[in-house]
């Protein structure tokens, strides 16, 4: 069943320089227990979509529904139920946790803001029930943010989304502020907590070797659009727009110590992306066509494309 459906989605954000088209028609489902990655460069609009999604940016156009109801441009108090049931996770845990406020208000609040539990004791259950979810220890409660390490804050953060018992998680770049080694943890008390919770996941992040460990299906994101999707497995077997082809032999290559650089130039600005395809002047495979007419999505063996030349990749 289609837990969120996103429909030619997008976020301008007017500023000085011109129209920033941060998000620029994006479309993508989350089914029930599905966990979609989100991928593409730092400034291609990942953390912008995930905001619109939520309502934390204005929606320029298109349309955002979970299970069905549009949720976008719901006035505040419209959204406040929604919000009990789409949760997020941000990728640094401190700025996104009141340094002044105790662990048990911190994830109290949330349920008295929603009426959630029968009274003071059973929501200090709840919150007792979720910190050893996350691997807290019960007296984690009574201390204040700065008392943890960056895990440990991930942790609470984890906590604090899975309190209210969402169906939806998005996680954005949720493991990439922190060490390697704690990166696996989080990622498996995630995979762990799913099952647990029976929550869906978008889960946001530049770094294709965590979405390869933690995805069933991947959407790949460049300067605002969606320019492939695919199951996980045949999108690293096969991945058919240069884009994530590039992405791909980008992953740091352990026995050579150092990331194999593929992509030429930087990400052009979203205020005058280049004409037809967005991303002609950084493709090897770069034609004429390329330069003038913006290629279409559209379905090639199991996967979603706009590329006009994708079929090379299958040669
Ligand atoms: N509030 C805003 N006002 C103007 N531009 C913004 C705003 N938020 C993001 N942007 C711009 O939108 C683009 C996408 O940003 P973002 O969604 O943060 O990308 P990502 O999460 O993929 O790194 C970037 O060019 C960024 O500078
Ligand atoms: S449409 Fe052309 S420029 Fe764009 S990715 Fe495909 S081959 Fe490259
Ligand atoms: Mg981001």
């Amino acid at each position: 069943m289609t837990l969120l459906a996103v429909d030619d989605l997008a976020t301008h954000f007017p500023t000085r320089r011109g129209l920033v088209r941060a998000v620029d028609g994006v479309s993508l489902t989350v089914e029930r227990g599905e966990t979609v990655g989100l991928v593409g460069e730092s400034g291609c609009g990942k953390s912008t979509l995930a905001k619109a999604i939520l309502g934390l940016v204005p929606v320029t156009a298109g349309s955002v529904r979970l299970e069905g109801r549009e949720i976008a441009g719901l006035s505040d108090a419209a959204m406040r139920p929604v919000r009990r049931r789409l949760q997020m996770i941000f990728q640094d845990p401190y700025g996104s946790l009141n340094p002044r406020h105790l662990i048990r208000d911190i994830l109290g609040v949330p349920l008295a803001v929603h009426g959630i539990g029968t009274g003071a004791a059973d929501r200090r259950a709840r919150v007792a029930d979720v910190l050893a979810a996350v691997g807290l220890p019960a007296d984690a409660a009574n201390r204040y943010p700065h008392e943890f390490s960056g895990g440990q804050r991930q942790r609470i953060g984890i906590a604090r989304a899975l309190v209210l018992r969402p169906d939806l998680v998005i996680c954005d770049e949720p493991v990439s502020a922190l060490d390697l080694s704690i990166q696996a943890q989080i990622l498996n008390l995630m995979v762990r907590l799913k099952e647990e919770f029976g929550l869906s996941y978008l889960f946001v992040s530049h770094d294709l070797s965590v979405v390869r460990y933690f995805t069933d299906r991947v959407v790949v994101m460049y300067l605002g659009r969606i320019v492939e999707s695919a199951a996980v497995e045949r999108l690293f077997q096969t991945p058919l727009h240069p884009y994530t082809r590039a992405l791909i032999d980008a992953v740091p290559d352990p026995a050579r110590r150092r990331s194999v650089t593929v992509l030429q130039g930087d990400l052009p600005s979203p205020v005058d992306a280049p004409k037809g395809c967005a991303f002609h002047p950084r493709c090897p495979l770069a034609t004429d066509r390329c330069r003038t007419e913006r290629p279409a999505l559209r379905p090639l063996e199991g996967h979603t494309v706009a590329c006009h030349h994708a079929e090379q990749a299958l040669a």
